[in-house]
């Protein structure tokens, strides 16, 4: 493979001139310029990135952590950190937790082992001191969708209470009066919000809390929506309307109703957290909270940028706007009393 050296020879000019026409950032006459690209293009020379990390201190590098690519909400988040990294000449490096703290310690110790430039981090639940140390290290750290608090992290999130509260309001409108919960691991701030959410929408229309209708499931997976979903669907009275955590464990409360012969939304009207690409093609089409997943990726790459030119910026927090998208699920007006 060719060197540097070789290209400089061939175009009879300095390493640093090739090193400047590669960077850019230095200007070059349009003759040597030409004579270096053509040089470039008969060697075949590609840059040793490794070698140019080690000269530039920089690996033009990132990592991003989240819970798991196969849940559509991440899949876009991670698309549009990738499509602004893109932009910047940057890589990803993603790793996924599975919601677990342990996994979460070693993604991102590896990360740091391989002098990643900053990282965007989609926090799973439980305690974060070895966040805390992590920080120490000097690696930038951007949370995304999960924002943690204490450690003066910037982050881009959404405001999970209000847009719960907003679902609880919709079902409650149209004349709901039992609304139950399927929700995540309350030790996750995405579905503490979702919760307390949910408690104020309740309290808004002076509706009863009934713990015997309210799952907080230990994990925002199908399986353990469908498992809650089945027991609380076969305790009468059942809720005449469910809201849930995100569309995972609307997913499962789907699977439960039809084993169970309800129907959605005649029997109990669904209102779910997340709008996958695929919920308005669904019968009925469901009714959900879009999050604006690709920005909150492309927004968290941006701001891992700055942190990472500059070190000291006071911490930025942003919020960006959700959208309740009204569908079949959550059902029509119902009869005063039937529910
Ligand atoms: O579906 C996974 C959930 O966890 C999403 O609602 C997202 O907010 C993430 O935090």
């Amino acid at each position: 493979m060719a060197t540097i050296k070789e290209v400089a020879r061939r175009a009879r000019v300095s390493v640093g001139t090739v090193s400047n026409v590669l960077s850019g950032t230095i200007p070059v006459s349009k003759r040597l310029k030409t004579r270096v690209r053509d040089a470039i293009e008969q060697l075949d020379y590609h840059p040793n990135f490794v070698a140019r990390s080690l000269k530039i201190k920089r690996t033009k590098t990132i990592g991003i952590v989240i819970s798991d690519i196969g849940n559509p909400f991440f899949s876009q988040l991670l698309r549009g950190a990738e499509d602004a990294a893109w932009q910047e000449k940057y890589m990803l490096i993603t790793f996924n937790t599975d919601e677990r703290p342990e996994r979460e310690s070693q993604v991102l110790d590896a990360l740091r082992d391989r002098r990643v430039d900053g990282i965007l981090l989609a926090a799973a639940a439980g305690n974060h001191k070895h966040l805390r140390a992590f920080k120490e290290s000097g690696i930038p750290i951007v949370c995304v969708d999960r924002e943690i608090t204490g450690l003066g992290l910037d982050c881009v999130v959404v405001d999970n209470f209000s847009a719960a509260r907003e679902c609880v309001h919709h079902l409650a409108t149209l004349g709901h009066r039992r609304i139950g919960l399927l929700n995540g691991d309350l030790n996750l701030p995405v579905a503490r919000d979702r919760y307390f959410g949910y408690r104020q929408g309740l309290e808004d229309f002076r509706l009863a809390f009934e713990e015997s209708i309210t799952c907080c499931c230990q994990s925002f997976q199908l399986e353990d929506g469908y498992r809650a979903a089945l027991r609380m669907m076969s305790r009468a009275p059942r809720p005449t309307a469910m809201f849930t955590g995100n569309a995972m464990l609307a997913l499962g409360l789907l699977r439960a109703l039809k084993e169970l012969g309800l129907r959605c939304p005649e029997d109990v009207g669904v209102v779910m957290f997340d709008d996958p690409r695929f919920t308005d093609v669904l019968r009925p089409s469901l009714t959900a909270v879009a999050q604006p997943s690709h920005e909150l990726g492309r927004r968290g790459f941006e701001l891992l940028l700055r942190r990472i030119a500059n070190p000291n910026l006071k911490r930025t927090r942003v919020v960006l706007p959700t959208q309740l998208n009204i569908r079949e699920s959550s059902g029509l007006p119902r009869v005063a009393g039937s529910g």
